[in-house]
């Protein structure tokens, strides 16, 4: 046995800010993002939206995918970081209390961009070991929210959204998975303020820590190295080569990036979706977001075989190789 996804889901906030929006608010320009990364918009979340209510959208639209109801679900897994509240309790609880599935266990995971990854890897885990029949999988993030928008090297780049898929397990198919990270490069891409090694004090000035800092350059060269090799590693393990794959569904987080994977090691541009010119940078949510869009544009065969990739902070990074 081994879990397959039985439906989708993906949650997009209404308000959709251009690049030419940005570029009245700071000096920056459609033509530089646009070159540098492949996005052209992001969106919003409303200033009374949490994480949750994107997770629970996101949630009941993939359940309805699967013509199931939140009472069929076991377990509810999160991946964000940019969670409800501040450590504790998880993003997942709460989803499981506005979605009304009482009997549904639920936690989240944390692996910046690649938790989608390790999320599905974990709801794998709990179907192969029998704690759940039915898992829902869920990455939603509101990045603008922690974003310094006062640099407009890292603001520019990410937004808000959610998407979620109902795993659970079927008859023999493929499934290859690698996860793995690079702790040294901890503090490339973080958020530092309100965890234990940087607490809040009360009174205290909130400074820059406060939001998300991103060294760029060496996050790129982690992102076209470890992608490469994640991939490498799926398609060995299921003994396939990127020519059985139908699609790749990388982590959306920059054009070049995907670009300079498929330069290095040889793969169709083509194969690669991307969606992150309306998009932008979604973190955990990006993966899931753009398999309910390909679901939806029913670009997906019963019997493709797929691999999403994932990497972000951490640094973290891993692919999984399914079988639609
Ligand atoms: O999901 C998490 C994973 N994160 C990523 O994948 C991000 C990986 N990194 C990247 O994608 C790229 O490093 C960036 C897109 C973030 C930056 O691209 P870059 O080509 O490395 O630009 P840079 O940081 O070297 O900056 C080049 C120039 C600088 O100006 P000077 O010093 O050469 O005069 C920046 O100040 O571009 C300037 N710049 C901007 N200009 C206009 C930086 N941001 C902007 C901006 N608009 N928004």
């Amino acid at each position: 046995m081994q879990p397959v996804i039985v439906g989708t889901g993906s949650y997009l906030p209404e308000r959709v800010v251009h690049n030419d929006e940005l570029a009245k608010m700071m000096d920056t320009s459609d033509e530089w993002i646009y070159s540098h990364t492949g996005i052209h918009q992001r969106h919003i979340a409303q200033d009374d939206q949490a994480c949750s209510d994107m997770a629970v959208e996101a949630a009941k639209r993939a359940l309805e995918d699967a013509g199931l109801t939140e009472k069929d679900i076991d377990m509810i897994i999160v991946s964000t970081v940019t969670g409800d509240y501040n450590g504790f309790p998880s993003t997942a609880a709460v989803v499981q209390h506005k979605l009304n599935a009482p009997q549904a266990a639920a936690m989240d995971v944390s692996a910046a961009c690649a938790g989608f990854i390790y999320g599905l890897e974990t709801a794998r885990g709990f179907l192969l070991a029998g704690t759940a029949k039915r898992i829902l999988v869920i990455g939603s993030e509101i990045l603008t929210r922690i974003s310094d928008w006062s640099d407009r090297s890292t603001c520019v780049l990410f937004g808000d959204g959610a998407g979620a898929a109902v795993v659970e397990l079927t008859e023999d198919r493929p499934w290859e998975s690698a996860l793995h990270a690079e702790g040294s490069g901890f503090d490339k891409l973080k958020r530092e303020l309100g965890g234990s090694a940087f607490p809040l004090k009360e009174g205290e000035v909130i400074g820059k820590n406060a939001f998300l800092y991103m060294d760029g350059q060496a996050v790129y060269l982690f992102a076209v190295r470890s992608v490469g090799q994640a991939i490498k590693e799926v398609l060995d393990k299921a003994e396939l080569t990127i020519d059985d794959i139908a699609y790749v569904v990388p982590h959306q987080a920059n054009v070049r990036i995907i670009e300079a994977v498929c330069k290095r090691n040889k793969y169709d541009l083509d194969k690669f979706y991307m969606n992150i010119e309306r998009t932008a940078n979604t973190s955990s949510a990006s993966i899931p977001l753009a398999l309910d869009e390909m679901n939806k544009k029913g670009l997906l065969k019963k019997g493709d075989k797929i691999v999403l990739c994932g990497f972000g902070g951490g640094l973290t990074y891993g692919a999984i190789l399914l079988e639609w």
